[in-house]
């Protein structure tokens, strides 16, 4: 891809946080960090839009508990249009950890999420959301 050059103005002080800011998440150079920081928007605009995401849901809890996995199981196959993997770990002798991939809509992928997290026993569980990688 071309690349395009342009210069930006910055408060002295603005600049200055930015490069610390910058220097701790060990970037090399401004302009990559600008590229992300812009790619970050970008991203974000996606979710707001409703737009497709690719993004992982992760789950811990206790396989002991059988209906809840049988209700995790529910769940899911009701959302299989946005489920494209999962992978199943078993961490010890009780705790599981579950990773599911989705893509499709923020939303639904939030309300996925939502319902995984909500089912008791469930210990901890995060919404990754990504991009699909299309338009940034
Ligand atoms: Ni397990």
């Amino acid at each position: 891809m071309a690349l395009v050059r342009f210069g930006i103005s910055l408060e002295k002080k603005l600049l200055e946080k930015f490069d610390q800011l910058i220097k701790n998440k060990n970037y090399t150079n401004r302009s990559e960090a600008f590229r992300d920081l812009i790619r970050e928007e970008l991203v974000k605009k996606q979710w707001q839009e409703a737009g497709a995401i690719a993004g992982a849901i992760t789950l811990i809890y206790d396989h002991h508990k059988r209906e809840l996995v049988n209700m995790l199981m529910d769940i899911q196959h009701d959302f299989g249009d946005i489920i494209i993997s999962s992978q199943h770990v078993h961490l010890d002798h009780s705790n599981c950890l579950e990773i599911i991939a989705v893509k499709g809509s923020s939303q639904e992928a939030q309300k996925l999420a939502d319902r995984l997290k909500s089912v008791k026993g469930v210990k901890h569980g995060t919404l990754s959301m990504s991009t699909t990688g299309e338009d940034i």
